[in-house]
């Protein structure tokens, strides 16, 4: 699509939806999704370097609806301008200084509560009206719907003739779960955020449903006010709020770029554990008089600006859907996409998991995308932005062969498969990275460059090739980029990896489905890897802890052997599990907590596999055992819901018995 056409479709969509958000309260899309169209509009606009007609960029929101009366704020009811980073503060804080002269600028930081800005009027002490920012300078009178937040003070202690009073009225999130629940229990049309519940029940029209929803109140603003108003700042204004009832969120002020730095980086490091929802910080100049200097340039003041954390949802655009192959031969599709960076992160390929998820995004080849990454959340694809098509998109070429070795390929559930197994160059290489990983046969110098050279080059054919490398010892040294001593570190490597334990083995496998956890019960239950090896379903399906999908997956790995089992196991000599005198733990499912002086966690859970336990990743009913270091993390409260005994690290020792 050409960019002006992109412009104008992406015009329309965005004043589409500041219809569909301010006016009609019926968002189609998430605030997250709409700033990443915005983000969208605007990059393209900076591009082609003139400013669009109508632009949604110059807008602050549309007009009020009707059903309320409307009222003039006495102040205008303002937008704010975004940073995302210290260059941009350092920008505005260059602005503030060129304007108020040289001198030191005090800030005031607090959060930006992602609501619905609503601002109170006190006339003579007493509330009079409460009102929506509506289009910043007309808003709807809103004030018994206001009245049904608790502590909205009624009356002023020390008041001055008139006082505008501005906050951002929300939900917590534990609010805003229940009443979707209860919209969804009676088939109702589901909130999309806390910030849209908010705006639908603040102008909900029937004062029963407003009252029967908790909403809650940050207050932050000083609007409009008559002259005997005299606090000077924004501190002693916030002062002025708490000694009044309203409630207020934290605040903190400092005069330098680092301090405030600093400080945002704390609010953001926080916002995980807040039960309501933050977008930002909003950073003010404290001090009135400069920021009545300073005043403001079309929807924004120039004494403030939001420092709005990485946003977590982008738009980006879709070069080509391809396939990969993985190392149990299902082959997942992923769209390559124009790199964008999200949260710290630029990404340019995203997993769509399976066939089924690929039909039901509907993708195509070039289509507009929208991608979510939340913290170190592996990112997602939320939705094909089909409005935005201009017909250059083409449809995705599904393979029918499979993109490494050719081989026809298969659908078992919604899996695309290739079922070549080790001569799929691909699956062998997966293969090789799993079974060399710490956790499996633990051999180091296998990294990524050396396994697919030593795949492509023919060194390693099967499993068992990996052990039979040395016979080639002085070809592979003088390989381009394969260095003498990494090739011997290799080798060493591999020969002291020959005596696993069982369960060590059948973790390497790779079987599906099988983590360590059940190889090491498989390991004990076993003893031995051709009993292992010749089991059956009905016998797997007498353990404990194997379920019917477990259970199936062993006995296809087991009767489909794609790994040449019997020549792998030829070139080792896997440890019988056996139950020694100090297999005290024999069984027991123990799990680790915090930190330890001595130990690290990986070394402990070896500890507690060579002694029979099973270390378990979550606390359940059924733990036996929790280890419990420094900084404990929540499974040390789980454990004590669940009477579990602790062992301290003072206690170790005897109780690992080492
Ligand atoms: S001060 C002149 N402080 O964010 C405007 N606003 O995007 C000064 N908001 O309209 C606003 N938390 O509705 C301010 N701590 C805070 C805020 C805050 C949320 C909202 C407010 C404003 C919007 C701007």
């Amino acid at each position: 699509m050409a960019p002006e056409e992109e412009i104008n479709k992406l015009k329309a969509e965005l004043e589409r939806h500041n219809k569909l958000y301010y006016q009609d309260d019926n968002p189609e899309i998430s605030d997250a999704e709409y700033d990443a169209l915005y983000q969208r509009f605007k990059d393209l606009e900076a591009k082609q370097n003139k400013k669009e007609k109508l632009s949604p960029t110059d807008k602050v929101g549309a007009k009020p609806a009707r059903n309320f009366e409307k009222h003039d704020h006495i102040k205008p009811m303002l937008s704010l301008n975004n940073v995302f980073n210290e260059e941009e503060f350092e920008k505005f804080e260059e602005r503030v200084l060129k304007r108020v002269g040289n001198q030191e600028i005090i800030y005031s930081i607090e959060p930006k509560f992602d609501g619905i800005g609503v601002s109170l009027t006190y006339e003579k002490g007493k509330l009079s009206k409460a009102v929506t920012r509506g289009d910043g300078i007309t808003g709807e009178v809103i004030t018994e719907n206001v009245k049904t937040i608790k502590h909205i003070p009624l009356t002023l202690k020390d008041y001055p003739e008139v006082i505008e009073i501005r906050g951002e009225v929300f939900f917590r999130l534990k609010h805003f779960k229940k009443i979707n629940e209860e919209i969804e229990s009676k088939n109702g049309k589901k909130f999309l955020s806390p910030r849209n519940a908010a705006a639908g029940t603040l102008r909900n029209l029937d004062i029963e449903v407003v009252a029967s929803r908790p909403l809650d109140v940050f207050f932050y603003g000083l609007g409009g006010h008559s002259s005997d108003f005299t606090k000077r700042n924004q501190r002693d204004f916030l002062n002025f709020l708490k000694e009044n009832n309203f409630s207020t969120n934290e605040f903190t002020n400092f005069s330098n770029k680092d301090g405030v730095k600093n400080y945002v980086d704390k609010i953001l490091s926080s916002r995980e554990d807040l039960d309501y929802e933050i977008d930002g910080a909003v950073v003010k100049v404290d001090d009135f008089s400069k920021q009545e200097k300073l005043g403001f340039v079309s929807k924004a003041p120039r004494w403030a600006v939001a420092w709005k954390f990485p946003a977590t949802e982008k738009v980006s655009k879709v070069k080509k859907v391809l396939f990969s192959v993985g190392r149990t031969g299902v082959i997942t599709p992923f769209a390559t996409i124009e790199p964008v960076l999200i949260a710290g992160a630029n990404i340019s390929n995203i997993s769509l998991h399976n066939m089924d998820e690929l039909k039901r995004l509907e993708i195509m080849d070039n289509d507009s995308v929208l991608v979510r990454r939340a913290g170190d959340v592996i990112p997602q694809l939320v939705k094909v932005n089909k409005e935005l098509r201009s017909g250059d998109e083409t449809p995705v070429k599904i393979p029918d062969k499979c993109p490494s070795c050719e081989s026809e390929l298969f659908l078992d559930g919604p899996f695309l498969k290739c079922g070549a197994g080790m001569k799929c160059k691909k699956q062998l290489f997966g293969f090789f990275e799993h079974f060399v990983s710490r956790k499996a046969m633990n051999i180091e110098g296998l990294g990524y460059k050396i396994n697919k050279t030593l795949i492509n080059l023919g060194y390693m054919k099967s499993a068992a090739d990996l052990f039979r490398l040395k016979k080639y010892e002085s070809e592979l040294k003088s390989l381009e980029g394969f260095g003498e001593k990494s090739i011997e570190n290799l080798f060493q490597s591999i020969e002291s990896s020959r005596e696993p334990s069982l369960a060590m083995f059948i973790y390497s496998l790779g079987i599906p489905e099988v983590g360590e956890t059940t190889a090491s019960s498989l390991a004990r239950y076993f003893k031995t890897f051709s009993n292992f090896k010749n089991t059956n379903l009905d016998e797997l399906l007498q353990m404990d802890n194997i379920g019917d999908i477990v259970a199936q997956k062993i006995i296809n790995f087991l009767s489909t052997d794609p790994i040449g089992i019997d020549d792998l196991v030829n070139e080792l000599s896997i440890k019988d599990f056996i139950v020694t005198e100090d297999s005290h733990l024999d069984n027991k499912k123990i799990v680790i907590t915090g930190t330890f002086e001595e130990y690290s966690r990986e070394e402990l859970k070896d500890i507690i596999k060579d002694k029979g336990g099973i270390p378990s990743s979550s606390v359940s009913s059924k733990t036996n055992y929790l280890i419990c270091g420094e900084n404990p993390g929540s499974k040390l409260r789980k454990a004590e819901e669940f009477g579990i005994e602790l062992v301290k690290e003072e206690n170790l020792k005897e109780f690992l018995k080492i």
